[in-house]
């Protein structure tokens, strides 16, 4: 069977563990509405990696104990959200291209807010109020408790702005809405903002200084999942292997191989999925723990962003070749079976061809299941937009990049073609896109399962048997 290519346009978003989501219009579940509706509703649209949709989990949350009702009719709205994303210049752009259709909008309905909430509004803080005039509400990250302030303030036409980064802010105990979620598979943020200075990266100036949140929080929410019916949990962090947090009692120290063994024994029938790894501190004992709980999945998002030692070193990344070998190499050996994916970028600040093909070919020593691969897209700020000029030509870029892709679909064939014959247990999450005569789900290894439904429904385990494949999904039929 044929199957497409992945549009290097389109992959503007970082979702390792779901599928590419943006611009999404999210919806609360009646039963989670609570305070007395003070008469005005919201619109919300997410854009960028899990930790965005997470976060707007929590947006929902405040608005909704303040009285805000969730709406998906534009129309409607008394205030339009968007949670942006800044990582590469294409998915601001995208951003930018919907504020202006709102814009158009607003010109024909009185009194509707406009906001941007997320990454851009942090990176480009009032300009996008006062120099663009392109909406009314500007909030970053750490900030979403202040919003239906925000929200009053704009409505009596003040300047609403608040991007104050925090070094404490967790939302530890707000207790976030699963938005039009599956009721089977949930976020949980464990971490906020990082440390790393990749100088590629946005994201230490949209997200500011890393900081874990209490366990106690995460494992009380994972209990509430549990109650709630939900199968699986994927712990959310930028670089989650550097989790810690101190219990103030005891003065115990919770790094992250612990939370996920304690995440794993809140109920042994719930799936525990994590990202994102950083190549310089996955340690062995996470990687036993993943070995030693069956409900831990035996799949890694380990990203390299470049096979070569030197553009490692330009990246800040502080791993080389030789050391991501050796995290490879430790997955295998200690986690049997364990499937891994990444994330790459082509054409990065000098890069040679030759610097290229050492991205190909430690593609070929991982063997990736997928990846999430781009282009370089300078971004203002950074350690490289500062030091490093961007010099290789956009036709360059884009031709190293769609070697990469190339090369990852035969890798992700091949993968797949390796389950043919093979019985997977696999949590069933939805129905299939294309019938609603077969279900999807994903088996430990996070690959995509469609079979023909049986008397099987969304939260159940099924044991299914694979049939045939493409680079995508894996196709089969339920067996007892
Ligand atoms: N914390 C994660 C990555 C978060 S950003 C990690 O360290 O791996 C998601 C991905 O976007 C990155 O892994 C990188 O591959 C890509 N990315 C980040 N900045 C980029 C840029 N300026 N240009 C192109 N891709 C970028
Ligand atoms: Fe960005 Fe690096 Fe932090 Fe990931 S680890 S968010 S790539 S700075
Ligand atoms: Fe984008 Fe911010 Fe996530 S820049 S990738 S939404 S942390």
């Amino acid at each position: 069977m044929k199957f497409e290519l992945t549009k290097v346009e389109t992959v503007d978003i970082n979702q390792p563990l779901a599928e590419e989501r943006q611009g999404e219009v999210l919806n609360i579940p009646a039963s989670e509405i609570v305070a007395p509706f003070n008469g005005k509703h919201y619109y919300i649209e997410s854009y960028g990696c899990a930790m965005n949709f997470s976060d707007s989990e929590i947006v929902a949350s405040i608005l909704n104990d303040n009285g805000y009702r969730i709406t998906k009719d534009l129309e409607k709205a008394d205030a339009i959200f968007l949670n942006t994303c800044s990582i590469r210049e294409k998915a601001e752009d995208r951003i930018r291209k919907r504020l202006s259709d709102f814009k158009k909008l607003k010109k024909n309905k009185k009194a509707a807010k406009i906001g941007v909430l997320g990454c851009m509004a942090e990176r480009l803080k009032d300009k996008l109020l006062v120099q663009e005039k392109l909406v009314d509400i500007v909030c970053g990250p750490d900030a979403y408790r202040d919003l239906p302030n925000l929200l009053s303030d704009a409505d009596e036409g003040q300047k609403a702005v608040n991007v104050l980064l925090s070094r404490e802010e967790t939302y530890a105990e707000i207790n976030p809405v699963r938005l039009d979620g599956n009721g089977v598979t949930a976020f949980i943020s464990i971490m906020r903002g990082c440390d790393n200075m990749c100088s590629f990266c946005v994201v230490p100036f949209t997200r500011g200084r890393e900081r874990s949140r209490s366990a106690f929080s995460i494992i009380a929410e994972a209990k509430d999942l549990v109650d709630k019916g939900y199968k699986e949990v994927t712990l959310l962090g930028q670089n989650v292997d550097s989790y810690k947090w101190t219990n103030p009692e005891t003065k115990q120290t919770v790094n992250f191989a612990n939370l996920l063994e304690m995440t794993a024994e809140v109920n042994r029938d719930m799936r525990v999925r994590f990202s994102t790894s950083h190549p310089k501190d996955m340690t062995d004992e996470v990687l036993y723990v993943i070995a030693r709980n069956e409900n831990v999945c035996n799949y890694i998002h380990l990203p390299v962003q470049s096979g070569n030692s030197r553009v490692l070193d330009l990246m800040n990344r502080t791993y080389d070749r030789e050391w991501y070998k050796g995290r490879i190499d430790a997955a295998k050996r200690i986690i049997p079976d364990c499937s891994i994916s990444s994330d790459i970028i082509c054409g990065f600040c000098s890069e040679t061809e030759e610097e290229h093909q050492d991205t190909l070919s430690i593609m070929e020593y991982a063997k990736y299941s997928h990846s999430y691969m781009y282009f370089y897209s300078e971004r203002p700020g950074t350690l490289a937009a500062r030091k490093y000029e961007d010099d290789i030509p956009e036709n360059v870029k884009k031709r190293r990049l769609s070697e990469v892709i190339d090369l990852q679909q035969k890798h992700s064939l091949e993968n797949n073609q390796k389950c043919v014959g093979q019985t997977y247990k696999v949590l069933v999450e939805k129905f299939s896109k294309r019938s609603d005569n077969d279900l999807k789900g994903r088996n430990d290894h996070n690959r995509s399962i469609v079979f023909p439904k049986g008397n099987a429904k969304k939260g159940d385990y099924v044991n299914v048997k694979i049939t045939h494949c493409t680079a995508r999904s894996l196709f089969g039929n339920i067996v007892e």
